[in-house]
């Protein structure tokens, strides 16, 4: 059994690669009975300035496990600092520990600082590291992967250098008069915080994950982030290639519209 929140696609392929029928976490939030029982259980989520999403951080507060083997993989797109004692920091404080905790590099969904073009032109050497956390899982290989000095000193640094921000920083985000009504942002957001308003999106700041998936679907580029964010190409926008805009839809969705794909 594996769980998993995603905004581009990154972490659900991997969830689909290491389990058959992963449970996207946006989708299940809503219920009552939040005990889960597996042989193995699982958890792959990218990570947002080295930490989980907070919905992910607000299900494993919820969620009751009854596993032998309780894994994380925490994917990203260029640096995972001491993501992994984060994940493991708030797992704890969650009330579970997890037998294994591991990274996993992909594209760059982080569109203040990458060019996705760019992004997408790189091997990152996705199908190597998953084939390799996969039979450590299957294997249920205990065990983190290492955290150093550096990596802790990179996460301080990232959190100096946000100091005084403002928290919706990553968050704020324009709509254009390109934006057609079309719906598909209301319909990848995992929290349900853009409608619809006069045929045109409005994004609600409550509840939001910081997750892009709005801005990266959006397929006639009216989403984009605003000042003072820049975008390096805001001509580019993401999607992982092993999983299609229906899946995403569906791994998210949190309206009641009916189908417009
Ligand atoms: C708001 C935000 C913050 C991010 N922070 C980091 C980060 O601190 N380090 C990193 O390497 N990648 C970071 N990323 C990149 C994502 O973790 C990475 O692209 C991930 O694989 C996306 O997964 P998804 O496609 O399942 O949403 C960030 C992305 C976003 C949108
Ligand atoms: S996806 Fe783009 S065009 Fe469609 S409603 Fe959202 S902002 Fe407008
Ligand atoms: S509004 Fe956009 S960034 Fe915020 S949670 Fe929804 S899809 Fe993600």
């Amino acid at each position: 059994m594996v769980f998993y929140f995603t905004g581009t696609g990154n972490s659900l392929y991997i969830a689909k690669e290491l389990e058959s029928t992963p449970i996207s976490i946006p989708q299940i939030m809503g219920r009552e009975d939040f005990t889960f029982t597996a042989d193995r259980i699982g958890i792959v989520c990218p990570i947002y300035g080295h930490e989980m999403p907070a919905m992910v951080k607000e299900f494993l507060q919820k969620a009751v496990f009854h596993t032998d083997y309780f894994y994380v993989v925490l994917t990203y797109g260029n640096r995972h600092a001491n993501a992994v004692e984060l994940a493991d920091a708030a797992i704890e404080r969650a009330g579970k520990r997890a037998d294994y905790i591991t990274t996993l590099l992909m594209v760059d969904n982080f569109l203040p600082a990458f060019d996705m073009e760019e992004q997408e032109s790189l091997d990152k050497r996705v199908e190597e590291q998953l084939a390799s956390i996969r039979s450590d899982i299957w294997a249920k290989k205990a065990g983190r992967q290492t955290v150093t000095a550096e990596d802790r000193e990179a996460h301080r640094q990232y959190v100096e250098r946000v100091k005084g921000q403002p928290e919706t920083i990553w968050a704020s985000y324009l709509v254009t008069d390109a934006c057609i009504g079309c719906g598909i942002c209301t319909r990848v957001c995992p929290a349900g915080c853009i409608r619809l308003a006069h045929q045109k999106a409005v994004h609600m700041l409550e509840r939001c994950q910081a997750c892009m998936a709005c801005i990266h679907a959006c397929p006639k580029l009216a989403m984009m982030l605003a000042p003072p964010m820049r975008e390096p190409n805001p001509r580019a926008r993401y999607r992982n290639r092993h999983v299609s805009l229906t899946e995403l839809v569906a791994a998210n969705d949190q309206t009641d519209i009916a189908s417009i794909l």
